[in-house]
């Protein structure tokens, strides 16, 4: 089964998928984007990323007809017809295609792109083991809430820390406060208390994040969410970082610190027992 894509209206192999060079996505990354997982063909929290989708598009103030229903609807024809056990998808929509200028353009409808692609997750190695990830000067302008496709300090920062032999890169501001990771949340425990950066503009509102915060609460694990600082961080007992794809994923070093022994803790590993005791 080849990997499949949807764009405004028509299904198709990814690799005969076609935008427009016009389109206000590809020229001014004028859009936004969710990220979303099946387990089997099951959609995975839908809900809440339909109304982050849709928070999005109002945040931009991108004026469009769908429903959540409606992109729903196309979302499991998509990943019936791609057939994976797991599937990964990416669902994209900007203000569509016309004449390149600054303007919200008139009278025209937004582009509509879904793919499916057979979903990989970290190797068991990784989770194992945990992850190395590095810090980077949190560049990203001032809405980090919306999940838009502007994503190119995110790109930036994720290969410095690819190149350093690094699964992530973690966004820190000058007075070392902690933000997000490139694409992931991130998450520390400091005397058996779970804490997360609160949510702002400075970064997203993960799912997984929500996820996690409400199996702590409701398992009687301490929750914070909180402004957390780059030393704390470093003298945490664990660190982990969450997103839809890494689900809950221990971190072990940070540039070339270890964190704690250097290896998983076990509040990290209880928390994504958890997490995959809720799914099945
Ligand atoms: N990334 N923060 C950023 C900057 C992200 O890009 C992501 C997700 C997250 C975690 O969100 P969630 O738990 O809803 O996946 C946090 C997706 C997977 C991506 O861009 O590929």
């Amino acid at each position: 089964m080849p990997a499949i894509a949807y764009v405004n209206g028509k299904f198709s192999p990814i690799a005969d998928a076609v935008v427009s060079v016009e389109d206000r996505g590809f020229q001014l990354g004028d859009g936004i984007y969710e990220v979303l997982r099946t387990h089997g063909g099951r959609l995975h929290a839908t809900p809440e990323h339909m109304r982050r989708l849709f928070r999005s598009l109002d945040a931009i103030k991108l004026k469009h007809p769908f429903t959540a229903a409606g992109l729903e609807k196309i979302i499991l024809e998509a990943v019936k017809r791609a057939g994976f056990g797991d599937s990964l998808v990416y669902l994209q929509i900007t203000r569509g295609a016309t004449k390149r200028t600054k303007e919200f353009p008139k009278g025209i409808e937004p582009t509509l792109v879904i793919t499916v692609r057979e979903l990989q997750l970290p190797a068991p190695a990784l989770r194992e083991r945990g992850v190395a990830i590095m810090t980077a000067d949190d560049i990203r302008w001032q809405r980090c809430d919306i999940k838009t496709v502007c994503l190119l300090p995110n790109v930036l920062a994720s290969n410095k820390a690819i190149a350093a032999g690094c699964f992530e890169a973690l966004f820190v501001e000058k007075d070392g406060t902690v933000n997000e990771c490139a694409s992931a949340n991130i998450f520390i425990v400091a005397s058996g208390v779970v804490a997360t950066p609160a949510l702002g503009t400075r970064l997203l509102g993960g799912i997984t994040r929500e996820e996690v915060i409400a199996l702590a609460r409701k398992n009687n694990v301490p929750m914070e969410e909180r402004r957390v600082t780059l030393d704390e961080l470093l003298a945490a007992d664990e660190v982990f970082l969450t997103g839809t794809t890494a689900e809950i994923l221990p971190v072990v070093k940070v540039n070339d610190r270890h964190i704690a022994t250097g290896k998983p803790g076990p509040v990290t590993k209880r928390l994504h027992d958890l997490y995959r005791a809720s799914i099945a």
